[in-house]
């Protein structure tokens, strides 16, 4: 069984999604880390984000810099946010996450486009979102773990705009697959977002084997 499961930033998608794959027995990926490493990898070499060929050498990246806990920060987010744009990127990054979809056994993977471009066979797709103000807040807590501290306007104002760059942007734009179902978090708890996810997925399972 593929699980496709896609959201704008600071949704709950990955959390989420790493649930499911502990609650479904399958493995996960995480593809936004995989731009993230791009992102960081421009940025390593002094190249130019915008750059479409800068940033098509950067997919280069060696396996190690996936463990860097670096590709974490928001930079890296707003790098990888950059360098996602560039359709020769995605391209460069496509078949490895097919190839992750395809496995024996089936996949969870998180990301923009899981269920309109990756894997659009998957057979349960969950579409998350929260409010900005919601996502700002979560993204706000987490940065303060981190360490890193940054005004609630700024965050606000950084994740609207990575919405609209990444729905906007003509190679894979962030939005909902026709056939995925919508799971909005911003009132719910992670173990209530992460119930809620589960039931929706049996839900898919229980209705596909009726139609079978
Ligand atoms: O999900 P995450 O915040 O780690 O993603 C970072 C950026 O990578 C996103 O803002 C988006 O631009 C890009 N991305 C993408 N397609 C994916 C996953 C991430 O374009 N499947």
């Amino acid at each position: 069984m593929i699980i496709a499961v896609d959201g704008p930033t600071a949704s709950g998608k990955g959390t989420i999604a790493k649930a499911l794959a502990a609650h479904f027995g399958l493995p996960h990926l995480d593809t936004g880390l995989l731009y993230r490493a791009v992102g960081h990898q421009v940025a390593l070499h002094g190249g130019d984000p915008d750059d479409a060929a800068d940033a098509l050498a950067a997919t280069q990246f060696p396996e190690g810099l996936l463990a860097d806990p670096a590709l974490r920060s928001e930079v890296c987010g707003g790098l990888a946010s950059q360098v996602s744009v560039h359709s020769a990127v995605r391209a460069a990054l496509l078949e490895r996450q097919r190839a992750f979809a395809a496995q024996r056994g089936g996949a969870v993977l998180d990301g923009r486009d899981i269920g309109t471009v990756i894997a659009p066979e998957a057979e349960a797709k969950l579409f998350v979102t929260a409010s900005v103000a919601a996502r700002a807040q979560r993204r706000w807590a987490e940065m303060l773990q981190r360490g890193e501290d940054a005004a609630h306007e700024a965050i606000a104002a950084d994740l609207a705009a990575r919405d609209a760059r990444d729905a906007a942007r003509t190679a894979a734009p962030l939005r909902q697959a026709a056939d995925a179902l919508l799971l909005d978090t911003s009132a719910l708890s992670p173990a209530e977002a992460i119930a809620a996810a589960i039931m929706l997925v049996d839900g898919k399972i229980a209705a596909q084997g009726t139609a079978r």
